[in-house]
């Protein structure tokens, strides 16, 4: 956060301002000895004893990502325990999502591959790299976005999930939309269409941005596709481009 200090009768200072946010294991918490004068307070009262306004928007910024990251934490950790019911045929390993809390657009794809099951991270593999250049071209940074999947764990043999994968997972997915609140979410593929919005046939209906809960959602080819069908790729791009453009028009 940036703003500016006056100091009486003199020249107005730029202040930078960062929160670091760290997770402590218990409530014990022991001050320092040079730390003369300071204490440890909880949220309420912290933010009680601020006097400016664009510093307490501040700290309640950092207190929002942070409720954030409990939920979705307690969130996975709820995922992960579905893969040991019984005849569950997908891996038993989750792939979390990955990106800031608080991008505001979420990009979410179908289910993981190999390489994502290996190193639990999401489109690690060639379909994440065309994902990642794609979006580079349209102007978009991977890291600044939130990447997940409507399944996460890998389908054996690179399969499609099934119905009745989709089905268990699905209010997980929505639990993820819930709690990180995006504005915008890029829907890659049929099957993340039509979990999210009952719309299938990407193919027809690529480059359509519908309004659902106060969310533009968006949608475009998955990249597997385009890896098998190339002379498809400057269609995705073309919709990655318009939805970077609506996605920037929205911030200025
Ligand atoms: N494809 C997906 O849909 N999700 C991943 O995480 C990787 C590949």
């Amino acid at each position: 956060m940036r703003y500016f200090f006056y100091k009486p009768k003199k020249k107005k200072i730029l202040k930078r301002l960062k929160v670091f946010l760290s997770k402590v294991g218990g409530t014990d918490v022991k001050i320092s000895h040079e730390h003369k004068g300071y204490v440890w307070l909880n949220f309420e009262e912290a933010r009680s004893c601020i006097r400016h306004k664009n510093m307490r928007d501040m700290l309640d910024i950092a207190n929002e990502y942070a409720h954030r990251y409990e939920r979705i934490n307690a969130l996975n950790n709820e995922y992960r325990k579905i893969s040991s019911t019984k005849n569950w045929d997908l891996s038993k390993r989750l792939v979390p999502g990955e990106g800031p809390l608080d991008s505001g657009i979420m990009v979410i794809g179908q289910a993981p591959g190999k390489n994502e099951d290996q190193d639990l991270k999401p489109f690690i593999g060639r379909s994440g790299n065309l994902l990642t250049g794609m979006l580079a071209k349209a102007g978009l940074d991977r890291k600044k976005l939130y990447i997940t999947s409507v399944v996460q764990f890998f389908p054996p043999k690179n399969r499609l999930p099934t119905r009745s994968e989709v089905d268990v997972c699905r209010p997980f997915i929505k639990k993820q939309i819930e709690i990180l609140k995006p504005k915008f979410i890029i829907l890659l593929g049929n099957i993340a269409s039509m979990t999210l919005l009952g719309i299938g046939s990407v193919e027809k209906n690529h480059g359509r941005c519908i309004r659902k809960d106060d969310t533009e959602y968006m949608i475009t080819f998955h990249p597997a596709a385009i890896l098998r069908f190339k002379d498809k790729a400057p269609l995705m791009l073309g919709d990655l481009k318009k939805f970077s453009d609506i996605i920037n028009k929205h911030k200025n």
